[in-house]
């Protein structure tokens, strides 16, 4: 099972790790790294039943829907670019599926990923208290059974708006491949100076009306990218010039 995954993770250098049903694999990635686990390191399950969304939402998995996985990695910046990593994993991700046929995945900021207007994938990134480690952890939706009926006017899945077959050891050696590389390039310069042009060409939020949340605050305006600390440059309508450093960013015409 999953050898040609194991090929290509001893290749990158990861450690692998496969639980048929877990409650969180954030949680067990986290739990691993206080075990002292190695980095960079993958947590696979199938089935995740106690999952955990961002801004405190769950995301519940079952098997054989979705591919649900964490990554343990360690930081290569200053502690203040680590919200960074949100940013170039979702660009890792989204040129990943974009690589397996998935043309029309597009970035809704942080780093949801969208296709045609519906949400295909979510990322929640956490740090370790003292952080030296980050967990980057995803669900894709492979089939519509990731989500419940009432979620089908926002939510879509691979095999609804790709013809990728939904083989979980191909998507997750591409998104790593790719992640190895862009982690490279933040690395060198220690921000998104040089991954900014390719996000923002991949950013459904640019030039569309969008509504920022952060702290409980909303503003509406337009957003034309981000900077090279991952934040969204946000035009507000009355001109003023924002930066968006985390939250959530509903965007017109997109869920
Ligand atoms: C979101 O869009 O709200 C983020 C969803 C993140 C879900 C993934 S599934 C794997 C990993 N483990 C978790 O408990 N959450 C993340």
């Amino acid at each position: 099972m999953f050898r040609d995954l194991k090929d290509v993770l001893d290749g990158l250098g990861y450690g692998f790790y496969y639980i048929p049903e877990t409650a969180s694999t954030n949680d067990w990635a986290a739990a691993a790294c206080r075990n002292g686990c190695g980095c960079p390191a993958l947590f696979l399950t199938d089935s995740q039943t106690k999952g955990k969304g961002r801004l405190g939402r769950s995301w519940s998995a079952e098997k054989g829907a979705s591919l649900t996985f964490s990554i343990l990695i360690r930081p290569e910046c200053i502690p203040e670019r680590i919200p960074c990593y949100t940013e170039v994993f979702g660009l890792s991700l989204c040129t990943a599926l974009r690589s397996l046929g998935v043309e029309k995945a597009m970035i809704k900021w942080p780093n949801d990923i969208v296709v045609s207007g519906k949400k295909i994938s979510g990322t929640l990134t956490e740090t370790a208290p003292d952080l030296s480690r980050i967990i980057i952890g995803t669900g894709i939706n492979l089939t519509k059974k990731a989500y419940p009926d009432e979620l089908a006017y926002k939510a879509s899945s691979l095999e609804e708006c790709s013809s990728l077959q939904p083989d979980i050891s191909c998507i997750l050696s591409a998104v790593l491949k790719n992640f190895e590389k862009d982690r490279e390039i933040f690395a060198r310069s220690g921000s998104m100076k040089d991954l900014v042009r390719r996000y923002d060409s991949l950013l459904v939020n640019i030039g569309r009306k969008t509504t920022v949340t952060e702290n409980g605050n909303s503003v509406s305006g337009r957003s034309s990218g981000i900077d090279e600390l991952g934040r969204l440059i946000f035009q507000k309508e009355n001109g003023e010039r924002i930066l968006v450093h985390s939250g959530e960013a509903s965007v017109s015409g997109i869920y």
